[in-house]
């Protein structure tokens, strides 16, 4: 019997050329050669007729029958026909190996009796042995589980590298975003500055003729004509520039410029509330109370954009940062009044339930779209206009909400308006009483 290598990747490499008896081979021949040592490893022997494998008769069977009480005289004559399995497995030689593996596998009897039969266009090519098939099926797992593996580790590098880049990429967005936040106020305060400058050095030399005149007044030895010169040059000077129109446009210069310096620390500020969470006072107190102190701050905002509609329910107390929270809630109504089209609705909700207070703040606003979703609480994500957003408000507020061990989720319709909710547990472990440094690119 020839000895087939296992490694093979098909049902050929299986095949084993045993001779196929035939079926009119009567009974003691089958038991010459199931005791022939050649044959002493095959559980089944293929009994083909015209070349086609009509059966298998096994070992088992065959002793089953053969070894009872005048077995031989009774049988030893009878051909094999009336004895064999006439359903015996079949494999056909192009199949896969693991489609032959899978049909051999889901008709396999236990226990295993029988190998299966190979065959070439129909025809009996040879015995294939069950072991052999399980064997090469797990070489084949084998080889493609090192290849998953390795596929796997590919895909992990370039997933690193990836990400990698898109950390770089949102970096240098937000470089650039915060470049351009603080480069338009500092350009117009740069060119006030240069203004107040060529302003004030006019004043200046206006100054300067002044104290002449009063030095001249001053002096007992100046001459009239020289007094007259001096006022003569102090009025040309006073025609060429008002002084008055000059401090009123210095006036208005340094406001500007007060303005410009405003956003830039507003800016400064809010970066380095999202950085940094300062160590905060904490305070057992009403999320309902912070809620109003929010509308109390926020009123001006609020005032022409929204009808607010308070169903605050009884709350415990939380021990939280309440500068924290009213920041929260600031932030919140300030993008809700930002999100109306003309005049709207906003509906604050609060109830306690399990051991958490729940805060719902609802706006019928224009709504999110699906694809920003996922995006609206990232670091300088921001829809608005250059100058007008820094995409900071929502990062901060879920950073806050993450520090008391809370939650916040958004639920939005198009056209319809947006619902924010935020769940914060009655026993915060408030971690802000601790400062806690956040890298702002992770
Ligand atoms: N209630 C809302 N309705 C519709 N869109 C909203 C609402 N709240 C947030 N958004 C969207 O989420 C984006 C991010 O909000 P976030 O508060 O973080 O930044 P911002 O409001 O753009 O800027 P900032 O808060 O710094 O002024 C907004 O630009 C807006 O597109
Ligand atoms: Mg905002």
């Amino acid at each position: 019997m020839p000895q087939t290598s296992h490694a093979g990747k098909d049902v050929f490499s299986l095949v084993n050329s045993i001779e196929a008896i035939s079926p009119d081979c009567p009974l003691e021949d089958v038991a010459e050669l199931f005791s022939n040592p050649k044959y002493s490893k095959l559980l089944s022997l293929p009994v083909v007729e015209n070349g086609r494998p009509i059966g298998m008769i096994s070992r088992y069977r065959f002793m089953d029958i053969y070894l009872k009480r005048y077995a031989r005289e009774l049988h030893g004559k009878r051909p094999i026909r009336s004895f064999l399995n006439d359903k015996p497995l079949l494999v056909e030689l192009d199949q896969p190996l693991a489609i032959a593996a899978q049909h051999v596998a889901s008709n396999m009897q236990f226990p295993l009796t029988e190998d299966f039969i190979i065959t070439r266009r129909g025809h009996y090519l040879g015995v294939g042995f069950v072991m052999d098939l399980l064997h090469a099926m797990e070489v084949q797992m084998r080889a493609n589980t090192s290849e998953l593996e390795q596929a796997n580790a590919q895909l992990k590098s370039s997933q690193l590298a990836l990400v990698q880049s898109e950390k770089m990429a949102s970096l240098g967005q937000m470089v650039a975003g915060i470049a351009h936040e603080i480069n338009t106020p500092l350009g117009y305060v740069q060119n006030n500055v240069a203004i107040g400058q060529a302003l004030f050095q006019q004043i200046q030399t206006l100054i300067a003729g002044y104290e002449g005149l009063l030095d001249d007044l001053l002096d007992e030895q100046a001459t009239e004509e020289q007094i007259a010169v001096q006022m003569q040059q102090i009025g040309e000077l006073r025609n060429d520039m008002n002084a008055r129109e000059m401090l009123g446009e210095m006036h208005g210069l340094m406001g500007d410029s007060l303005y410009g310096i405003a956003q830039i620390s507003e800016l400064v500020l809010n970066l380095k509330n999202f950085s940094r969470m300062d160590a905060a006072a904490t305070e057992a107190v009403s999320l309902n109370d912070c809620i109003e102190s929010a509308l109390n701050i926020g009123r001006n905002v609020l005032k022409d954009k929204v009808e607010v509609v308070r169903e605050l329910g009884d709350l415990p107390r939380i021990t939280c940062a309440p500068s924290q929270l009213n920041q929260v809630f600031l932030n919140l109504f300030t993008n809700a009044a930002q999100a109306m089209e003309g005049f709207g609705k906003l509906h604050i909700r609060t109830w306690s339930e399990d051991g958490m207070v729940h805060v719902n703040v609802a706006d019928s606003g224009r709504g999110i779209p699906q694809e920003i979703l996922t995006r609206i609480f990232d670091p300088f994500f921001t829809t608005k206009p250059v100058g007008e957003g820094t995409g900071l408000g929502l990062a901060i507020t879920h950073q806050i909400i993450q520090k008391h061990g809370g939650d916040i989720t958004v639920d939005s319709r198009v056209g319809e308006g947006t619902c924010f909710h935020i769940s914060l547990p009655v026993a915060s472990a408030l971690a802000a009483q601790q400062p806690a440094v956040l890298e702002v690119a992770a």
